[in-house]
């Protein structure tokens, strides 16, 4: 049996995406990156299912703290998703670009966007390059409930 790569790329890829931003924390260390591979994965209890690139900082920042936030952009901001998977100077100086509060969680949550929840980690898959996380959702805010980043909109690609 030989995967068509080919295939395998277009099709995945045809996998629809919102744009969130994850947020760890860990002491003073306050960390996020935006994320892409998420989706919901239970009603009850409310699980979201996240993957995460294992050579990521946040990665080992999940497994050890055994929770993370995940923030919902609003359609107009892209500029701070982008800031988001550059690479940085020091850690946690991504969210210089963006006021945020902590969450009951302990779990940064931004002042401005759609809204985030904090989650507790309740299971994981390490296999390949990214690891699938599984978040049980404790807490969800608010801000403003308009329409939200999608990965389509923007002319990126992350997937395939
Ligand atoms: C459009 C786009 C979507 C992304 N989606 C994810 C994702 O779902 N999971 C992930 O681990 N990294 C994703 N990344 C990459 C991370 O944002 C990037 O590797 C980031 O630097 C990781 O930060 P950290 O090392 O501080 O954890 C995405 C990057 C782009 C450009």
């Amino acid at each position: 049996m030989q995967l068509d790569q080919d295939a395998k790329k277009v099709l995945l890829r045809k996998i629809p995406h919102g744009l969130f931003i994850c947020g760890v924390r860990e002491d003073e260390i306050v960390n996020g990156f935006t994320a892409s591979w998420v989706t919901q994965g239970s009603f009850d209890p409310p699980l979201v299912v996240m993957a995460v690139r294992s050579e990521g900082t946040s990665h080992d920042i999940i497994l050890r703290t055994r929770k993370f936030s995940l923030n919902v952009l609003r359609s107009d901001q892209k500029e701070l998703a982008a800031v988001f998977f550059k690479p940085q100077s020091a850690l946690g100086g991504r969210f210089e670009a963006a006021p945020f509060s902590l969450g009951d969680l302990g779990l940064p949550i931004l002042d401005d966007a759609v809204g985030g929840v904090e989650c507790e980690l309740v299971g994981e898959v390490r296999h390949g390059d990214h690891s699938v996380f599984v978040g049980e959702v404790k807490t969800a805010k608010l801000i403003n409930d308009t329409d939200s980043l999608i990965l389509s909109s923007t002319g990126w690609e992350y997937g395939g």
